[in-house]
């Protein structure tokens, strides 16, 4: 018996030693050390040994169990190394490639303007404001002398929201323009004041190829001691000769706005034919561009400011259509639909 133990480790050695893969080994294992397997059958018949070989037989087995179990593991671990370095020597990686570029982005062409605008605004004096894109209908509407029953209501189709802010606020509204930054601004800072508050807005109306339910503007507000009209064309001027980059001319011409008095219209000079008259500007070389006016004394209270010692001016342009006629864009839609074709050409 002694002797059939010997031949077993052996022969047992030899296989494990030539497995090629690890299903290999597991077979062998099983076929040596497994329930049924040959170790076993010889342990299985110890029992009917006499005495004195029982201990001699029983310990010898166990050492040869206990060093097939050794090899097991350390073929196990040679055939692992192995897969390893065949899976080096079979993918080849070249680390001076170049790596792949990432693609960058870039402002889409609205906030892109509306940066243009700002560092102009910010060059002659003027701080830059935000608010929030859903206000009350005190702030959208009331503060800027707009009262509940005014037909002037009319002139913006709403958003309204179902929630309330409070009795004094009046409901939630998209705001329908950026001018209730005019009277946060005032209640914020008070006078004397100089800002502009670029932003979206919002109008419940049909779209085409001029009109847009969201849409951006920039609001414009400059109070002070002796503040005049003389004073918002040459600031306009100044910033749309710095915009277009080529000598712009203004003009005003009377208009409406409940938060002002007087109110008026401001155009430029068409930039495509110099003043001359082409289809662009309907043959008047002049191109509306804005609403604008003298602060309502009644906006002033609203923004807490004295208006016995103070006034100014303030105004609200299309950043919008400014971005259209900077870059000749004839439908509305295309700026705020997200096509990448589009999007890329600026
Ligand atoms: N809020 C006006 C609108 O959205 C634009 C406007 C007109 C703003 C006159 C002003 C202003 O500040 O003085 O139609």
């Amino acid at each position: 018996m002694q002797h059939q133990l010997q031949e077993l480790r052996t022969e047992a050695l030899q296989k494990i030693q030539n497995c090629k893969s690890q299903a290999e080994l597991l077979e062998t294992e099983k076929a040596y050390l497994g329930k049924t397997g040959s170790l076993q059958e010889i342990l299985k018949s110890v029992k009917d040994l006499s005495a004195d070989k029982k201990p001699v037989i029983g310990k010898l087995s166990n050492e040869v169990k206990k060093e097939l179990e050794a090899e097991i593991e350390l073929q196990k671990q040679t055939l692992k190394k192995l897969e390893i370095e065949a899976k080096l020597n079979s993918e080849f990686l070249d680390v001076t490639l170049p790596g792949q570029k990432p693609e960058i982005g870039h402002l889409h062409l609205i906030p892109q303007t509306q940066k243009e605008v700002e560092e102009i605004f910010a060059e002659l004096g003027f701080a830059v404001m935000d608010g929030p894109e859903v206000e009350s209908e005190y702030y959208n509407f009331e503060a800027l002398n707009i009262p509940d029953t005014h037909p002037a209501r009319d002139m913006q189709d709403t958003f309204f929201l179902d929630n309330k802010l409070d009795d004094e606020h009046g409901r939630m509204v998209l705001r329908t323009h950026t001018s209730p930054v005019q009277i946060r601004s005032m209640l914020t800072h008070g006078a004397p004041l100089r800002i502009i508050a670029p932003g979206r807005v919002f109008r419940y109306e049909a779209t085409d190829a001029s009109h847009d339910a969201i849409f951006h503007q920039v609001e414009g507000l400059l109070i002070d001691e002796n503040i005049s009209l003389a004073h918002l064309k040459g600031v306009m001027a100044e910033f749309l000769t710095r915009l277009f980059g080529q000598k712009v001319k203004v003009r005003f011409r009377p208009g409406y706005f409940p938060f002002v008095e007087p109110g008026l219209e401001l155009d430029f000079s068409c930039l495509l034919c110099n003043g001359g008259g082409c289809r662009v500007c309907k043959q008047s070389g002049w191109v509306e561009f804005m609403g604008a006016g003298m602060v309502h004394p009644n906006v002033l209270k609203a923004g807490g400011i004295d208006s016995e010692k103070y006034q100014g001016w303030a105004f609200g342009f299309g950043l919008t259509r400014l971005v259209m006629m900077k870059h000749k864009i004839t439908d509305i839609r295309y700026l705020m639909n997200g096509d990448l074709r589009f999007i890329n050409q600026f």
